[in-house]
């Protein structure tokens, strides 16, 4: 707020002088001020200790259906009273078969017209689940040459973001679908992942952990590798499991996000260097058992997650569909 305020007087001043001492060009001399749109918006003034802040939602379209519409109004209202700087969609993005193209109608019905709040205009890193490989995924490939906020540039990709003294926070979204054998014979699942080569993209996360000289590498990717949930023991946890925990150990990375569950859950198994973190409950709820020895939190219960970063910790947060933090936590960066 003092910077804000700082900024209002500042141009005042400047204002009045130019009034009284003539022409509008000598605004220009000794006014060498840099003010962005950014300064002056009200949003600087929401502030605090992390540097990089960003809410992830999964499993959620459903034209609005079974509590789609309060998650979304409630993380409309998180975003404009909290610091926010990007949204993580972990897949499942519309139910229950995908989209068929960038212009299916339920880009309308499941997503543009939900999420409506200003505050979650900024852009959306998605990723892609099982069911949106009913349809065709690459729709929403394409749907960021359509969209300003929808930011997917192929079915898997990274991003890196600055925090301060140049640190970087690296991200990768990998796409698990591919990554589960059994999908192949799947008649709805298995066009759709034919030609993938998943033995590539694990080549290209290897490198990219192994190249990155980032402070925070995270990964996030639809299926999870542990859940307190109904599939504990199923094949495509098994699948993403085996393929994925040894490269996340090999590169010591602190966590990974997932949704497909439908919950919220923060697991740590105890010899794993990572913890892992489920967002899946953006619509409907499934049931999470209760007393897995590397369960920390689970709920079955509507909402989304927040998470901020900074040099030295990391805090998550899961929040429900009637605006109710319900479970946070802090993870120091020790790897
Ligand atoms: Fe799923």
């Amino acid at each position: 707020m003092k910077r804000r305020e700082f900024v209002k007087s500042t141009l005042g001043t400047a204002v009045a002088t130019g009034l009284s001492a003539g022409p509008l060009s000598n605004l220009a001399i000794g006014a060498n001020r840099r003010i962005e749109s950014e300064d002056i918006n009200s949003r600087s003034s929401l502030k605090d200790e992390y540097d990089l802040h960003f809410l992830a939602i999964g499993d959620w379209g459903r034209n609005g259906a079974d509590h789609q519409v309060q998650v979304a109004q409630q993380m409309g209202k998180w975003a404009t009273e909290h610091p926010n700087d990007f949204i993580i969609s972990t897949g499942d993005n519309f139910y229950p078969s995908g989209v068929v193209s960038e212009h299916d109608p339920l880009w309308h019905y499941s997503f543009e017209n939900i999420y409506t709040d200003f505050a979650l205009q900024w852009d959306w890193y998605p990723i892609l689940g099982n069911h949106d490989y009913k349809s065709d995924p690459d729709a929403q490939v394409r749907y960021s040459n359509i969209s300003r906020r929808w930011k997917m540039p192929a079915r898997y990709y990274s991003k890196t973001f600055k925090i301060k003294d140049n640190d970087e926070v690296l991200i990768a979204f990998i796409d698990t679908n591919p990554l589960i054998p059994e999908f192949y014979q799947n008649s709805e699942y298995g066009p759709h992942v034919a030609g993938q080569q998943p033995e590539k993209q694990l080549q290209w996360l290897d490198h990219l952990l192994q190249s990155s000289k980032a402070k925070w590498k995270i990964v996030v990717g639809h299926h999870p590798l542990y859940t307190a949930g109904p599939r504990t023991e199923n094949y495509d946890t098994l699948a993403v499991r085996k393929v994925l925990k040894p490269l996340l150990e090999k590169h010591r990375i602190p966590l990974y996000l997932s949704g497909h569950e439908h919950s919220m859950q923060h697991l740590k198994v105890q010899d794993n260097c990572f913890h892992q973190f489920i967002s899946g409950s953006g619509s409907e709820v499934t049931p999470v058992k209760k007393g897995l020895s590397y369960s920390r939190f689970e709920a079955s219960t509507y909402g989304f997650m927040y998470f901020a970063l900074n040099q030295q910790q990391l805090q998550a947060q899961c929040i429900d569909h009637e605006g109710k933090m319900i479970y946070s936590t802090i993870i120091p960066l020790t790897i």
